[in-house]
């Protein structure tokens, strides 16, 4: 969607992954406290979002969304104020149907009367559900929230929450910043490893702009372990996707800090360029061991080493699937070891991947001097 947002993906945290509808403005004022004071925010992660459960079950008598009293019972506003004291911006939830999935009154027909609300209280982003929706098309009841923000004169980045029942990849680019390509993520390596694969078929529309979503990070929610954590990280990286924090960052562990406060991994995904890296080779018994790749500025390349497999293995990107050159040089950064691999690789390069691991690597090719006869 072209509203200046999105140049690359969004960054924050989302309170739907560990909070479910436990949700209350002390806990969103806690969270917000905390990206400050554990250097979160300082790497990009800014959108403090609300999702679902933050409404009262039924609109007021004039038919406007109120905050629910006993969880928010100082309002939006208020939240919105708090939050943009920190340097923070806010972010809400409402649905493109009659109801939220969980039942609170959706924006379906008041789009006009929502979107100039949300302005009113200061939102930055609102995430756009797709419960309860009377089964109207998707591309006829997204576009009027849209318009309806538009005509707020608040820029509020549009995120559509359609789980790519109907290919959004495919209409979504001047409607949204970004739109979900799959179903919810569960803390699973199953869930995480299928998303992934769904998300990728859709590389080619992602762009600035607007962004493939194959949804919210589980990492430190404890459903997986540290590799398994460190490879769902990477790849959401790898893959331009939307990096919104979804542990409770007021007590996350040391090993969760340190995978999300990968600067090098984060600055990939931050990348100008904006392009989706992609799977691009596979080998192993059910292609469980995987490269995956992308352009960065700058001539660079971001490569996965991953490993699916269940079993240690060592796994080869050829210069030929990362549309390298055969014989150029390139000199390799490793993004989890931060420091440089020894040695320059001109025609493959291969490394020992754990179980359910994978490493990440800048590849910078060098100069080729061409012989001029
Ligand atoms: C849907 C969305 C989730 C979350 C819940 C809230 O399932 O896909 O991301 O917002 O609704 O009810």
């Amino acid at each position: 969607l072209n509203n200046g947002l999105a140049q690359t993906p969004q960054m924050g945290w989302n309170s739907w992954n560990f909070f479910a509808c436990n949700i209350n403005e002390t806990v969103i004022k806690e969270t917000a406290d905390a990206l400050i004071s554990t250097g979160l925010a300082d790497l990009g992660y800014v959108y403090v979002n609300i999702d679902d459960c933050w409404s009262a079950a039924k609109r007021d008598s004039e038919g406007q969304l109120v905050p629910d009293p006993k969880t928010f019972p100082s309002g939006i506003k208020a939240l919105a104020d708090y939050i943009h004291g920190k340097g923070l911006k806010l972010g809400i939830y409402s649905d493109a149907g009659e109801f939220t999935c969980q039942v609170r009154p959706g924006s379906i027909y008041h789009e006009k009367d929502d979107a100039a609300l949300f302005a009113s209280w200061g939102v930055d982003y609102l995430k756009y559900d797709n419960c309860f929706n009377l089964g109207i098309k998707p591309q006829d009841r997204y576009p009027p929230m849209r318009d309806a923000l538009n005509a707020t004169g608040r820029t509020i980045f549009y995120s559509l929450c359609e789980w790519g029942v109907d290919d959004p990849a495919l209409w979504a680019g001047k409607v949204g910043n970004s739109w979900r390509t799959t179903d919810d993520i569960n803390d699973s390596w199953v869930s995480m490893t299928t998303i992934a694969d769904i998300n990728d078929e859709w590389a080619s529309y992602a762009g600035p702009g607007g962004w493939n979503d194959p949804d919210m990070l589980e990492v430190g929610n404890g459903g997986m372990n540290y590799q398994e954590y460190r490879s769902h990280f990477s790849i959401w990286a790898l893959m331009k996707a939307p990096l919104l924090v979804g542990c409770d960052i007021r007590n996350m562990t040391a090993e969760t800090f340190e995978i999300i406060s990968n600067k090098e991994v984060i600055a990939v995904n931050q990348d100008p360029l904006g392009v989706q890296g992609r799977k691009v080779y596979v080998s192993g018994s059910d292609d469980c061991l995987q490269v995956w790749a992308g352009p960065l500025s700058g001539h660079r390349l971001a490569v996965v080493l991953w490993n699916r497999c269940s079993k240690a293995a060592t796994i080869t990107a050829g210069w030929g699937p990362l549309g390298l050159e055969s014989g150029t040089s390139v000199s390799i950064r490793d993004l989890w070891q931060h420091k440089e691999v020894v040695g320059d690789a001109v025609a493959s390069y291969g490394a020992r991947v754990g179980a359910h691991d994978c490493q990440m690597y800048i590849f910078t090719p060098q100069t080729v001097a061409h012989s001029v006869n």
